[in-house]
């Protein structure tokens, strides 16, 4: 069997952009630093009044379709991923399908259609799903089409509010891949867990402090599940690490849990430890606590050294460039880190072909999956067909009042009747309610 893997990416950002130092801050009556330093976030992406997971899902799809030159004969099974579906029975890959089949003449009608479900981790599920379709064979010669699409929008009022962003991630599964070959090996660190759900409504009831608890400790295990099949992990052996980035300010508290262990044993623990000693070791210890609380000293040291300091800029800021100015994705969120510490490398001119990335996703609810990719030959053309600093740059400016509008205007409990703020261009719009109460969608020219 050939290499499986991620043959090309697209995205598509929310329109609109609200400034979280500058505009939302101040209203809140907070510092600005909290947003820009504590969570590591300037800025979030917005969907316009005409936006929603369908359209940015296929306009993200429609994207790359066009650029890759496919048909929808090409494609044998559509999955969408997203915890934001307005419909309980009708997959969003349908409304999808419905969108590309206005723009492409044929129609995907013996394409496998589905919606996964598992907070932010169901994107690289149905990478997963994708992945295992091709290898066993039954995609007869077809590759599958992976959109993870979300508005990631909380109750007004919820610490969550700081965090939120909206966009899609297109991604193309297919043989012998362009950007990216998955491994074979995969960790996962999975307990019931109710840190963050939303049983039957629309905005996520959080327990916000303990999320990032559950995060670092399911993240743990599925490390540990992935060396025990891939053997163990070494800092130097990664050249990037995209985590599932909620806000920047999560993966540096990942990143740091991660280092510490990737370590154990190692040169680097050596080196370090003329400065700060060796890790405690739980058997050194009697007493449980006193452990954790060597452990917690020894994290602090650790941060500050030159070679955590080192690695940290190498193999992990490149990873939130993108992040930082359009908040949490949720299911997209670990393919934009991708994409962003890809990006990086191609302005850096690094020469990324046959080097690693280890890949950290995670879903609230709560598992962590993590596995490593290998960059193939032709990863330029692909990074470089990516828009997303365009995308960025066009996005409208809200104010306050703005953003309460819009906040509203997607709340779907409330009725709100507003102009949009950009003039849509070649891109899928939303439309007016169907007689059954179902979402429409058109093409603008
Ligand atoms: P909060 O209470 O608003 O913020 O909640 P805070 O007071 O904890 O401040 C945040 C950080 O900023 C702290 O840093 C502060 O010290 C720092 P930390 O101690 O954590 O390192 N700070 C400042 N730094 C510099 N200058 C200042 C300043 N002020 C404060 N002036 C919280 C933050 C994340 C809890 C909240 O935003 C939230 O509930 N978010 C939603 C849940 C979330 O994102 N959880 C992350 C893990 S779960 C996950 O990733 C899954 C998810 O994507 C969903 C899914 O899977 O579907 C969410």
């Amino acid at each position: 069997m050939n290499s499986v893997g991620i043959d090309a990416v697209a995205v598509h950002a929310g329109k609109l952009r609200l400034d979280l130092a500058e505009t939302f801050a101040p209203a809140m009556d907070e510092d600005p630093g909290k947003y820009t330093k504590g969570l590591g976030l300037h800025a979030s992406s917005f969907p316009d009044v005409e936006e929603d997971i369908v359209t940015m899902g296929a306009n993200a799809a429609h994207k790359l379709m066009e650029r890759k030159g496919l048909t929808p004969e090409d494609i044998g099974r559509i999955d969408v991923a997203t915890e934001s579906a307005f419909d309980n029975a009708k997959p969003v890959s349908t409304y999808i399908a419905g969108c590309l089949e206005e723009v492409f003449e044929d129609d995907f009608h013996h394409a496998n259609k589905g919606e996964r479900k598992f907070a932010c981790i169901s994107g690289t599920q149905s990478l997963d799903d994708a992945y295992n379709w091709i290898r066993a064979g039954r995609h007869r010669g077809r590759a599958a089409l992976v959109i993870a699409t979300d508005t990631a929008l909380y109750a007004r009022g919820d610490a969550g509010e700081a965090t939120q962003g909206a966009g899609a991630v297109a991604m193309l599964i297919a043989e012998d891949p362009d950007l990216v070959e998955m491994s074979l090996e995969q960790g996962f660190g999975s307990a019931d867990e109710t840190d963050f759900l939303k049983p039957n409504q629309q905005f996520p009831s959080v327990d916000g402090k303990r999320s990032v608890q559950v995060y670092l400790a399911r993240m743990r295990e599925a490390l540990a599940d992935y060396e025990s099949v891939a053997g163990q992990t070494h800092p130097d052996q990664f050249e990037y690490i995209p985590f599932h980035t909620p806000f920047p300010g999560m993966v540096r508290k990942a990143a740091l849990f991660g280092y510490r262990h990737m370590i154990r044993d190692t040169d680097i623990e050596e080196t370090v430890a003329t400065d700060i000693g060796r890790q405690p070791r739980i058997e050194e210890f009697d007493d449980e606590s006193q452990y954790h609380d060597a452990v917690r000293e020894y994290m602090d040291a650790l941060k500050e050294t030159d070679a955590y300091g080192e690695w940290y800029d190498r193999a992990i800021e490149p990873t939130l460039d993108i992040a930082r100015h359009v908040g949490n994705w949720y299911t997209g969120s670990v393919h934009v880190a991708r994409a962003s510490a890809l990006r990086r490398a191609r302005e850096e001119d690094i020469d990324m072909a046959g080097k690693q990335l280890l890949v950290g996703s995670y879903g609230s609810g709560a598992q962590a999956e993590i596995h490593a990719e290998t960059v193939q030959e032709n990863w330029t053309d692909e990074i470089d067909a990516l828009d997303i600093d365009e995308q960025l740059t066009e996005r409208r400016d809200i104010t306050f009042e703005e953003y309460e509008e819009i906040h509203d205007v997607h709340n779907h409990d409330k009725e709100a009747d507003i102009d949009a703020f950009t003039t849509p261009s070649e891109e899928f719009v939303r439309d007016g309610p169907g007689p059954m109460d179902e979402r429409t969608y058109r093409y603008v020219e």
